[in-house]
């Protein structure tokens, strides 16, 4: 994607021997773009949210399994390498398919051959993921085209939670495909942005790249989302996942089970941007069996923004004293998803037609 008309990925690699990410802990106040050259750079740009979005983790784990190889490429300390990236974030599941992936293709070669190897295979995922999550964009534009159908001349009105946008995948976005497509192809749309306390993803991250893209949007407060729906203000919600079950269950950013909720009850189309690296097929009840990042106390205490004099400050916003729970994530049930739009077509949320787009994984 474009940014001040320049093209852009989130991850790439310029040299041989190391990677540039933008970093997203910067935005929407300064776009940065930093090199990592060591496998800790890379653990800790994820673990820091430097880079972050499931599929976008998935890219820089398999990325950092390279820059670790560089040390040796020995079974040990390709070992070593995938339990420090494993350890970083533990919800989205595109974490460990991206280095289960890696680790078992390298593992069937000999040492000297796995660092270039480790190269390619990190350069094709990245390359992969852009072309899937376009595909998803291809599928789902149908969603909006249709609504656009029903009310000629007016805005399909979107809502989504967090960014799932081209900053949390190497390129295009899952929610935001189908939005850019939209976009592209002269529908015209209109997109609700969650802020997404506490982190603030939609309202930094999302609100930056459809700026960016002359997509028109609003920035709403988390709790607005259900008064939207109910005004008959939001045609259709599309969100990302981080996790998704082989029965469905969708999780993802905290807050999304709510406005799942909020659509439900307006009858307002529900759909999850889930491309199938984000689909756990080796679990289907997403209540107990996905473990939810608890994060630190300071993401909720603190604010960071921008002053009136250009300079950026971060100021506590709660009592010194209050105790603070940080719970990243929750889980949809499988009920409240209208469907998941993945690179293979738009799919039922449930487990026979999922195991039907996907009878590899199972
Ligand atoms: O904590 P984050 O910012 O990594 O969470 C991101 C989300 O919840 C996204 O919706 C999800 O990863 C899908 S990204 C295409």
């Amino acid at each position: 994607m474009r940014v001040d008309g320049r093209p852009f990925r989130t991850i790439w690699s310029p040299e041989p021997g190391c990677v540039d990410i933008i970093d997203q802990t910067r935005l929407p106040h300064r776009f940065e773009t930093r090199r990592l050259v060591t496998l800790q750079d890379a653990a800790t740009a994820i673990a820091d949210m430097q880079v972050r979005g499931a599929p976008l983790i998935g890219v820089t784990a398999a990325y950092g399994v390279a820059l670790g190889l560089k040390r040796d490429a020995s079974d040990a300390t390709l070992h070593e390498i995938c339990a420090t990236l494993r350890a970083t974030r533990p919800t989205a599941v595109n974490l460990q398919w991206a280095l289960d992936r890696v680790k078992s293709h390298l593992t069937s070669l000999p040492p000297p051959r796995r660092l270039s190897a480790a190269w390619d295979l990190a350069a094709l995922m990245a390359d992969e993921d852009a072309a899937i999550c376009e595909a998803i964009g291809d599928h789902g534009v149908s969603l909006i085209a249709e609504i656009a159908r029903s009310k000629p001349g007016a805005p399909v009105n979107l809502l989504t939670h967090c960014n799932a946008g081209w900053l949390a995948t190497v390129d295009w976005g899952t929610a935001t495909a189908p939005i850019y497509k939209a976009h592209e192809a002269g529908i015209p749309v209109h997109v609700f942005v969650d802020e997404t306390r506490p982190r603030n993803q939609g309202a930094a991250l999302t609100a930056w790249e459809l700026g960016h893209h002359g997509v028109p949007h609003t920035i709403v407060v988390d709790n607005a989302g259900g008064h939207l729906m109910q005004h008959g203000m939001v045609d259709l919600v599309i969100v990302g996942t981080d996790r998704t079950t082989a029965d469905g269950d969708v999780c993802n950013k905290i807050g999304t089970y709510l406005k799942a909720l909020a659509a439900h009850d307006n009858n307002v189309p529900f759909y999850v941007a889930a491309p199938s690296s984000s689909i756990d097929f080796r679990i289907r009840n997403g209540l107990g069996e996905i473990e939810i990042e608890k994060r630190g106390a300071h993401e909720v205490t603190h604010m960071t923004g921008e002053t009136s004099d250009g300079g950026i400050e971060t100021v506590r916003i709660t009592p010194a004293s209050s105790p603070v729970m940080n719970f990243a994530f929750d889980v949809t049930p499988a009920r409240f998803v209208s469907g998941l739009v993945t690179e293979r077509g738009i799919v039922v949320a449930d487990a026979e037609a999922l195991a039907a787009a996907f009878p590899e994984r199972l």
